[in-house]
């Protein structure tokens, strides 16, 4: 049995003090229950004062946004798994595409981040998924296939029990136009499959594989409701705590 996850992931968004009167409003509005695993990712300058207003029996989890491969030395402007590990962080999103897009993040690189997550302690959540040409072109399945091979190739079963998969269709990301449910549910089972040919099928029914892309209270239910859904990567929609306690609601009802 999958434990549902629902990740917020903050990207740029609030400072050390935004972040902490977030997560006190959040705290309210949500009380624990174990139904469904919650992970914030806030950037870097927040996670101390974000781990410190999760207090101490926190029950939700803190994620980093991204990390660098090496655990300490001259790479001016990055951050390592070890520092991450210090301040509270149990996962960390790696391949996201504006990472892939922006900062020109390759699949080689990516590998190596979740072989430094794995080492360190940290539970990678790997974003794949294809641009909107892609899709058009009818490339959708190869693309990701090629992001998930290249990320995960020669990773152990067991190195997969620590893994999270987040497929995010590039062009529903923050525009607003999320996926269908028949289109997530299509690249996850391929994603599942993948998983089965490469690794096993125990690997494969374990792996917890989300949907990400303009996720919201309004279409939250529908991708949840799908048995092979694990869960959601948030992001526009997580800025609000009043949004994001509706989705984590809708995660624990749907999952239950
Ligand atoms: P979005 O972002 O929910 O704003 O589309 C999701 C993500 O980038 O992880």
């Amino acid at each position: 049995m999958r434990t549902p996850l629902i990740v917020g992931n903050w990207k740029m968004n609030k400072t050390a003090s935004e972040a902490a009167a977030f997560i006190r409003d959040l705290l309210e509005r949500l009380p624990a229950a174990p139904s469904a695993e919650v992970v914030l990712a806030p950037p870097f300058t927040a996670l101390e004062s974000a781990s410190r207003a999760l207090g101490p029996d926190a029950w939700i989890s803190l994620g980093a946004q991204n990390l660098h491969w090496e655990q300490q030395g001259a790479f001016t402007g990055e951050v390592s798994a070890p520092m991450l590990r210090e301040l509270g962080c149990r996962y960390v999103i790696l391949g996201h595409s504006e990472r892939r897009l922006l900062f020109g993040e390759r699949d080689e690189v990516i590998q190596k981040k979740i072989r430094t997550a794995l080492t360190e302690g940290l539970a990678p959540i790997l974003c794949v998924g294809e641009s909107l040409a892609e899709r058009e072109a009818g490339h959708t399945e190869s693309v990701v296939t090629t992001q998930l091979n290249g990320s995960l190739a020669g990773l152990t079963q067991q190195d997969l029990a620590t893994v999270t998969i987040a497929y995010e269709p590039v062009w529903a990301i923050g525009t607003g136009r999320a996926a269908t449910t028949e289109q997530a549910v299509t690249v996850h089972r391929s994603i599942r499959l993948f998983v089965e040919t490469g690794w096993n099928h125990e690997t494969a029914a374990a792996i917890r594989i989300l949907y990400g892309g303009s996720v919201t209270p309004q279409n939250a239910e529908s991708f949840l409701a799908s048995e092979t859904i694990d869960g959601a990567l948030v992001g526009g929609a997580c800025l609000n705590p009043d949004s994001f306690a509706t989705i984590v609601r809708i995660a624990r009802t749907q999952k239950a």
